[in-house]
């Protein structure tokens, strides 16, 4: 009998609600699905695929942080968004997702614990478990609109604790990192020797981009403490199947340095970002600004439908948020989460419950903005009757 590691021992019975969907799939019943995030599968703007074949791109001449072409177009990219910075300090990974694994293997022990927010996208807990990591939730606060709470971040440590993650705007909650909030949390990081992993995958989402005090990207600020700024063109561009992300390392000089160079080596060991997509960054990130715009046009647009949706008085209300690709509803406790998707379904709209997400204190759904503006006008017209019912039975127990 061969012997599998604990940490790939991940549960894999489906959920009520992954039950109902397939059963309703294999009726072949409609579906008007409130889930999609695949900016490929939307109707939005994407470049002409010949720019993944450039001259060169069967060339092989490897650099363990990317090539020096692509991290100058990078910095000249991220120059134009306000960050100032080197393109030595800037590293290639085929993702986020990647990128996180990289930084748990540079920052910590096996054992060690990185501190996650709560609610938010529910990846860190399975990419950190995958290194032997701990995760340990900090929670956002509902009465601060979901935002970073650094007392809240303080309470989390512990003698393990080795970085901090936030995602900036949050997933879904769509709440930005403000100056004052990020001034508290570098004073908890400097205090505790914790490095800052800074999650920018939506920075170009803010529906405001002039909102006051709103930090766009911890790239280029003079931080006390390491700081790692991630984002990459699943977001930036709608290209996840490209397979090209970058994080910006900073901090102060010695740290940074130590940490690029261990970073270096683990890169060389993996060599992980095809040369094609590398090659074609400069023509790519250019697409990305025609991207942007329509996406912030669909999510603003879908944003004010659903708002719309809600007649005076209803029992359930629309978080407010400055940015993203999602909605979160708060709902009524009664019937809660499960059972008001599950009638969603059986009415042909797929939402996602919050406990996706670690919402916690209260009942939530979480919606993709991103659905072509018919679809979704047509979604929210259901959602709103259903949630316009009366209760149908209060869960269990
Ligand atoms: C906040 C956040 N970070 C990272 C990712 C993963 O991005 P990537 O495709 O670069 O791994 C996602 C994907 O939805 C995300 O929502």
């Amino acid at each position: 009998m061969s012997r599998f590691s604990a940490r790939s021992d991940f549960p894999r019975a489906p959920n009520p609600l992954a039950l109902a969907l397939a059963r309703h799939r294999a009726l072949g019943r409609p579906l008007l699905d409130l889930t999609e995030t695949n900016p490929t599968r939307v109707g939005l703007p994407a470049p002409p695929e010949g720019l993944l074949a450039p001259p060169g791109a069967m060339a092989y001449a490897p650099e363990a942080l990317g090539l020096a072409s692509a991290r100058q177009a990078l910095a000249a990219h991220l120059g134009a968004r306000g960050a100032a910075v080197s393109p030595e300090h800037l590293l290639l990974t085929a993702s986020t997702s990647e990128a996180y694994s990289w930084l748990f293997k540079l920052l910590c022990e096996p054992g060690d614990t990185v501190l996650v927010p709560a609610p938010c996208y529910p990846l860190f807990e399975h990419l950190a478990r995958l290194e032997g990591v701990q995760t340990r939730p900090y929670r956002l606060p509902r009465a601060h609109g979901f935002g970073l709470d650094a007392g809240e971040v303080e309470a989390a440590v512990d003698a393990g604790a080795r970085a901090v993650l936030v995602v900036n705007p949050g997933n879904p909650t769509g709440h930005s990192l403000h100056e004052g909030e990020l001034a508290a949390l570098a004073d908890v990081c400097a205090r505790h020797g914790l490095a800052l992993v800074s999650d920018e995958v939506f920075s170009d989402f803010a529906w405001d981009a002039a909102g006051p005090g709103r930090v766009a990207t911890v790239a280029g600020r003079a931080l006390p403490m390491l700081t790692f700024a991630l984002s990459g063109l699943s977001k930036v561009a709608g290209l996840p199947g490209l397979k090209l992300a970058w994080t910006h390392v900073g901090g102060p000089p010695e740290v940074r340095d130590e940490a690029l160079a261990r970073l270096e080596w683990v890169a060389d060991t993996y060599l992980p970002v095809a040369t094609p997509v590398q090659l074609a960054l400069p023509a790519l990130l250019a697409h990305a600004p025609v991207f942007q715009a329509a996406v912030l046009e669909r999510v603003r647009g879908n944003r004010q439908r659903l708002v719309a949706a809600r007649a005076p008085g209803a029992t359930w209300d629309v978080v407010p948020a400055e940015g993203g690709w999602s909605a979160v509803l708060r709902i009524p406790r009664v019937p809660g989460e499960e059972a008001t998707c599950l009638a969603l379904l059986d009415a042909g709209v797929l939402a996602q419950p919050g406990w996706f997400y670690d919402f916690g204190g209260g009942a939530y759904l979480v919606l993709s903005l991103l659905p072509e503006p018919e679809v979704f006008a047509a979604a929210v017209e259901v959602l709103a009757r259903v949630l316009g019912e009366a209760p149908v039975s209060p869960p269990p127990g």
